[in-house]
């Protein structure tokens, strides 16, 4: 993609692998006409971005909403009076622990995330940035050996790790910014294709993340990890990948079934507040 305008809309590809960050929308006053040209740019490049959005906590939900039903999720809290709303808060001396790794949202669902929101309101004066990478891409660039072989395959997901790992027990006892609820439903596995065809584009992405997908379907751990390591390493390529810088008032809103992110830990000594909505999607074809 190259830089384009479409209306009153600019949009500038962040990288030539996914990401635009689109100037002249106002999320305030959007209309049916202007949304429906930044749901395209959202599927086409996987992720948008958009500046100086200065809107309330309503406006976000009702924005999250053109996208389809948000998400209430069942293990991390969410606002007190808006449970739909996760405050992600890293205060001031902490490292941060949320979505610190390549994933994509809620593959443990039956039914993952179709796309998430997140809105910065204050940004540390460097790092904090999040970086996405394009499963379209990840999957086109294989063999085509290796794709055929990938296409019969499944891979069983799990929050049953992430949600685990030392440290949580703090957020269990809500003793940290952002704290969680036990539910049984954290051990469950479910089993997605590894390869999925998008449902709007049509286009196949790689559906296997390093947060969530414990093993191949049919195979042991220790048979699935070489395989599942190779595939993380290349899903990840810088080629494929673009990194945000945030500034207050940013919005990314990203696609989970084209792309995976990351949130970089690089800003202990800073505080970072951001708000996120999560829509419901449809069980990966
Ligand atoms: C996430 O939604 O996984 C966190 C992204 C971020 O905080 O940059």
């Amino acid at each position: 993609m190259t830089d384009k305008t479409m209306s009153q809309l600019h949009l500038h590809p962040v990288t030539g692998a996914c990401g635009v960050e689109i100037s002249g929308v106002s999320l305030a006053t959007l209309n049916n006409e202007t949304f429906s040209d930044i749901y395209q740019a959202f599927l086409d490049c996987g992720v948008v971005f958009l500046r100086d959005q200065d809107i309330s906590l309503d406006d976000l939900v009702s924005f999250g909403q053109r996208f389809g039903e948000l998400e209430v999720h069942p293990i991390v809290d969410g606002m007190e009076n808006a449970p739909e709303i996760t405050k992600v808060l890293k205060p001031a001396g902490e490292s941060a622990s949320f979505g610190t790794g390549w994933h994509s949202d809620n593959t443990f669902f039956e039914k993952p995330s179709k796309g998430s929101v997140l809105y910065g309101k204050t940004i540390p004066p460097y790092g904090g940035d999040t970086v996405f990478a394009n499963q379209y891409l990840a999957y086109e660039r294989l063999s085509d050996g290796l794709k055929q072989k990938l296409e019969t395959m499944n891979a069983v997901h799990s929050a049953g790790e992430a949600y685990t790992v030392a440290g949580t027990q703090d957020k269990y006892d809500k003793k940290t910014a952002i704290t969680y609820t036990w539910d049984d439903s954290i051990m469950d596995e479910v089993v997605h294709p590894v390869v999925i065809t998008h449902p709007e584009t049509g286009r196949k992405a790689l559906y296997v993340n390093d947060m969530f997908t414990l093993r191949f379907e049919g195979m042991t751990k220790a048979e699935s990890q070489p395989l599942l390591d190779y595939l993380y390493a290349h899903a990840t390529k810088p080629e494929f990948c673009c990194r945000f810088r945030w500034s207050p008032n940013a919005i990314a809103f990203w696609d989970n079934r084209a792309v995976q992110h990351y949130a970089v830990d690089d800003y202990q000594d800073f505080e970072r507040l951001m708000y996120r909505v999560t829509i419901n999607g449809d069980k990966p074809a």
